[in-house]
């Protein structure tokens, strides 16, 4: 069976972490039913430069035709802020209908030094997955600019935070049977009505132990308990899922470990890792490349079904770590090895 890939390698770091993701989707199919046809679809702050277009009408062309999409970060510092996220990335999120965003957060065994919590606080692991709204909320574009005011729309729909809802309970059903719904409900109107709505489908799912909590008391509430026996699954909207990601990877050791899928369960999804483009780093051979091999991890979960793809790479990503490679930012300031290094170990790993 072959499947299309649609390539964008992105901006900053991201040739460099796609192209390990590329090796490893194809290592990982050697031997098996399944091989990958690779197409670049060039999307980005390079693409704006160069051509006037973050994302050009032919590379979404070739990403309508692809079975899944491997992104790479976009965003470039001589370009304004906001154009390349506005027109790139939630363009894509929205255009794809892409409305999950599953952030799975786990501790990898030996990283425990690069997070910035105590030893005793991740005795007992951290492992939980946000499932974070992707196509609405503040996200949804809507809103106004001038002189004098500014606005953003936070816009939640019916539709739009009920389906999100309805995937996280079905997720929260396959894994521990606990999902925590994080809003702003005290203060906002839109986050009053997705409490709502989550109470009210928890009532069709009495096995799943549900609770809702306040975003800013989450993010003390994880930093003094990050244990599996605390969280399981989190569900949220667009912007507390944007920030409480970020949070969880320094749980976990780095933005460097975690990946990202933007999910459309009828279409095409788009897997990434959660970092940026990193200018300040890019060509200089020291960036992680896990996050976006884990990100290669999920494609095999969630569109091709492949839960033992998917092991697999999770398993030559915990290899390359027992082994000891560990690129700077999680070497908490032991000896760090090169990105080669690191995709080279798990390649091994993998073959
Ligand atoms: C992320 C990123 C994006 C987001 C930006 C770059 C638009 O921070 O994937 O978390 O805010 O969603
Ligand atoms: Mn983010």
């Amino acid at each position: 069976m072959s499947k299309k890939i649609g390539v964008i390698e992105g901006d900053g770091v991201g040739p460099e972490v796609v192209g390990w993701g590329v090796k490893t989707l194809e290592a990982v199919a050697r031997g098996t039913d399944l091989s990958f046809q690779f197409v670049p679809a060039p999307v980005g702050g390079t693409c704006y430069i160069e051509g006037g277009k973050v994302l050009p009408e032919t590379s979404l062309e070739v990403l309508r035709g692809c079975d899944a999409v491997l992104k790479g970060p976009m965003g470039r510092p001589d370009i304004e802020a906001g154009i390349v996220e506005r027109d790139g990335i939630l363009a894509l999120r929205q255009l794809f209908g892409q409305y999950v965003n599953i952030r799975p957060v786990k501790l990898f065994r030996g990283l425990e030094a690069a997070s910035p919590l105590k030893d005793k606080l991740l005795e007992q692991g951290v492992d939980f997955v946000i499932i974070r709204e992707n196509s609405e909320g503040l996200y949804s574009r809507m809103g106004g600019l001038s002189e004098s005011s500014a606005t953003d729309i936070n816009l939640f729909t019916e539709r739009g935070v009920k389906r999100i809802l309805k995937f996280a309970f079905e997720v929260a059903d396959k894994r521990g049977k606990r999902l925590v719904s994080v809003d702003k409900a005290n203060v906002l109107s839109a986050s009053l009505f997705w409490r709502r709505k989550f109470e009210a489908m928890g009532e069709a799912y009495p096995d799943i132990q549900c609770s809702s909590q306040l975003v800013d008391s989450w993010c003390i509430l994880v930093l003094q308990d990050p244990s599996p026996q605390r969280w399981d699954v989190i569900v949220t909207d667009n912007m507390f899922g944007d920030i409480i990601s970020d949070e969880a990877a320094a749980i976990i050791g780095s933005l460097g470990m975690s990946p990202s899928a933007n999910f459309c369960p009828s279409g095409v999804s788009m897997f990434e890792p959660v970092h940026g483009s990193a200018p300040d780093i890019a060509g200089q051979g020291i960036v992680n490349p896990l996050a976006t091999i884990l990100a290669c991890a999920m494609m095999m979960r969630y569109s091709f079904d492949r839960e033992d793809l998917a092991q697999k790479i999770e398993s030559a990503v915990q290899g390359a770590l027992d082994e000891g490679f560990r690129t700077k930012d999680i070497c908490a300031g032991g000896p760090s090895c090169t990105t080669q290094e690191m995709g080279d170990a798990v390649l091994k790993h993998l073959n």
